[in-house]
């Protein structure tokens, strides 16, 4: 009998490109910790985003801008350690790479060399053009996102749809070439309508990853906490839940409760 072990074949920013060539559809979810990580790298997720989403679906803050390069060094370097076959795509977070491109490419070369991941992801078109420049000379593979960049909800005031607007439409369509002609590997495509992200993703070579961004882009990518139906109260209409996890997790620790208040709990067999 062999004891080899069956080579995984992991999935890398090459590997994005011929799936859109082959029109293969991306699927990516967000990731945070080791154990979901395990899981979705069992199931054969293609990529795990380890979002600035963690500043609100992990730490609890009402915006992504909070949370800092050394915790998304903590999370991407948690879910490095699970997977075996995913991409890891980890977000630079707000206020590490808006300065200027120096400390852009501080910040991506940090977080690489600390926490193993394979790509970094970073908001913006034209505005972030040199740091995309900089970063990438480095070698380090880098992931657009355009639309509703979570960042900037300051400036922008709400979590509406983007780009309806044909200006803006316009715009977003250049960002697209732009963050492709730079070599980024592909762009996160964030809450705009679905005939723009259709025009987007036939318009540029690298594929397009949709969030509320309709049926056309290359591949999708949701939140995993709002997937799994830990979050409750966030309804947007491009969720689809598989699962009502807070209620089947509360349900499961009442359980514990009662067990342990009326000495159900250990029971003969769980003890030493
Ligand atoms: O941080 C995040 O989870 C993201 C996705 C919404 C694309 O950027």
């Amino acid at each position: 009998m062999s004891t080899a072990k069956k080579e995984i074949k992991k999935v890398t920013t090459q590997t994005f490109q011929k799936m859109k060539q082959n029109g293969e559809k991306i699927a990516m979810l967000t990731g945070y910790d080791f154990s979901m990580a395990k899981i979705l790298d069992a199931a054969k997720i293609d990529a795990i985003l380890v979002g600035d989403s963690a500043s609100n679906v992990i730490a609890g803050h009402e915006t992504t801008l909070p949370i800092t390069l050394d915790q998304m060094i903590y999370h991407a370097s948690s879910v490095v350690r699970a997977v075996d076959r995913a991409l890891v795509v980890v977000d630079l977070p707000f206020g590490s790479y808006q300065a200027n491109s120096t400390e852009a490419l501080r910040s991506a070369i940090k977080i690489m060399k600390e926490s193993g991941a394979h790509a970094v992801k970073l908001e913006g078109g034209k505005e972030v053009e040199d740091s995309i420049k900089r970063i990438l000379t480095a070698g380090i593979p880098v992931m657009g996102h355009l639309g509703l960049t979570p960042q900037s909800i300051y400036k922008f005031g709400t979590y509406t749809v983007r780009a309806k607007e044909e200006m803006e439409a316009q715009k977003l369509i250049e960002d697209a070439k732009l963050l492709e002609k730079l070599g980024c590997f592909g762009i996160v495509l964030e809450k705009i309508p679905a005939h723009l992200a259709k025009q987007v993703s036939e318009s540029v070579s690298i594929p397009t990853i949709g969030i509320g961004a309709g049926p056309h882009c290359d591949g999708q990518i949701l939140v995993l906490h709002d997937l799994l139906g830990i979050t409750k109260e966030f309804h947007p209409r491009f969720l689809r839940r598989y699962l009502s996890l807070f209620d089947t997790i509360k349900d499961a620790i009442s359980s514990y409760i009662d067990d342990v208040k009326s000495v159900d709990f250990p029971n003969e067999k769980e003890q030493y």
